[in-house]
């Protein structure tokens, strides 16, 4: 592994307990920096302490939006070894998320050295409880200090680290979600398929309304007929009806979620018939009324798997297998985190072991 220069902090944070850990509040205490230069390329890689950026009023980020991101996790396995899960596939989306918002991609070894060699610094914040994790959010932004619309020639790229407590608490739970027939979040030839600041930015207003009636999440729909699943929140969307498993495709307006991919791979290997195809609200609505909807769930990092126990559309409320969490649910549920922490084989070579720093 590379060696990038540190400079270690001088009043380190005391680490908060592991059963009072929240998702994103605490923050640990190094960052990752690196500067992209128009000519030079990516240059300065460099582990600092976690502070403030200072940025120039007229940085072009701040107004016209170039920042794309990614989240994945490190987990400690009941053996104490940290293994990051599906670091290239992180990696490789976050270049892609570049390629879409026009901004300059990073070797993707580069990117993993900087994942292992911060993680490996802050072993000691990966959390211990079960359910824990560590949450690695690599970031880029535009630097330039110019008020004009165009591609930057300056970025940052920064990696700042948080311990995160289990998502579910007491077991996996249902949510109940709401299909917008207002609000969509992405159109085909936009940005939808990239992780980029705007895109959430654009699903706020469409989860407070979703809120305010009673809903944990949005279920977006598509943004030209109101009509086909895109994704739900912050994760991607599958159901099972009859004896098929259906998901929405890469069709430019969702995200190409890690724990999707994984899902799908893993019901393959499991002998499932898996579809990726536009799959209406009309048909699920319907699935639901003669009872051949079993299963609905999300898929995304934070979570794993979200169950769906109740969809609300156009005034109507469908319950999903009793409210109950499915048993596909929650084998996939079981299998990821098994994997994720060390405890089952890891039959596609999913993870990777993280070594301290010396
Ligand atoms: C909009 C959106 N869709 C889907 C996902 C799920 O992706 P992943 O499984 O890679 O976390 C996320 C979370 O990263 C997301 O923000």
């Amino acid at each position: 592994m590379a060696d990038f220069p540190i400079t270690r902090t001088s009043q380190p944070k005391p680490k908060p307990a592991d059963d009072t850990l929240a998702f994103g509040k605490v923050l640990t205490d190094h960052m990752f920096l690196m500067d992209y230069t128009e000519g030079e390329g990516w240059h300065s890689p460099r582990i600092v302490p976690y502070g403030p950026l200072s940025l120039d009023p007229a940085t072009s980020v701040l107004h016209y939006g170039q920042a794309i991101f990614d989240g994945l996790k490190a987990f400690r396995g009941p053996d104490g070894q940290v293994r990051l899960f599906r670091a290239d596939r992180h990696a490789e989306r976050l270049n892609r998320s570049a390629r879409i918002m026009c901004m300059p991609e990073l070797p993707v070894d580069l990117i993993r050295q900087s994942f292992d060699a911060l993680v490996g610094l802050e072993h000691d914040w990966v959390p211990r409880k079960a359910g824990t994790s560590l949450y690695l959010r690599p970031t880029i932004i535009a630097t330039d200090v110019y008020l004009g619309v165009h591609p930057a020639h300056s970025y940052l790229y920064f990696l700042i680290l948080s311990p995160v407590g289990s998502y579910y608490k007491e077991g996996v739970k249902p949510v109940r979600i709401l299909a917008s027939d207002s609000h969509v979040r992405a159109v085909k030839g936009g940005t939808g398929e990239a992780k980029t600041a705007a895109n959430y930015a654009a699903s706020l207003a469409g989860q407070q309304d979703a809120a305010r009636a009673g809903y944990t999440q949005v279920l977006y729909l598509d943004a030209v007929e109101h009509k086909y699943l895109d994704e739900v929140g912050t994760m991607n969307i599958m159901l099972r009806i009859g004896d098929e498993v259906i998901t929405p495709p890469l069709a430019g307006t969702i995200l190409d979620g890690v724990t999707r991919a994984s899902a799908i791979e893993l019901m393959r290997d499991w002998g499932l018939k898996v579809t990726e195809r536009p799959v209406s609200i009309d048909e699920v609505m319907a699935a639901g009324r003669n009872g051949t909807l079993r299963e609905m769930w999300g898929t995304g990092t934070a979570a794993v798997v979200s169950p769906v126990g109740t969809l609300g559309y156009k005034g109507e409320d469908l319950v999903i297998n009793g409210g109950e969490t499915g048993a596909l649910t929650q084998r996939l549920y079981d299998t990821i985190t098994g994997i994720q922490y060390g405890r089952s084989n890891d039959p596609h070579g999913w993870t990777s072991l993280v070594r301290p720093a010396v």
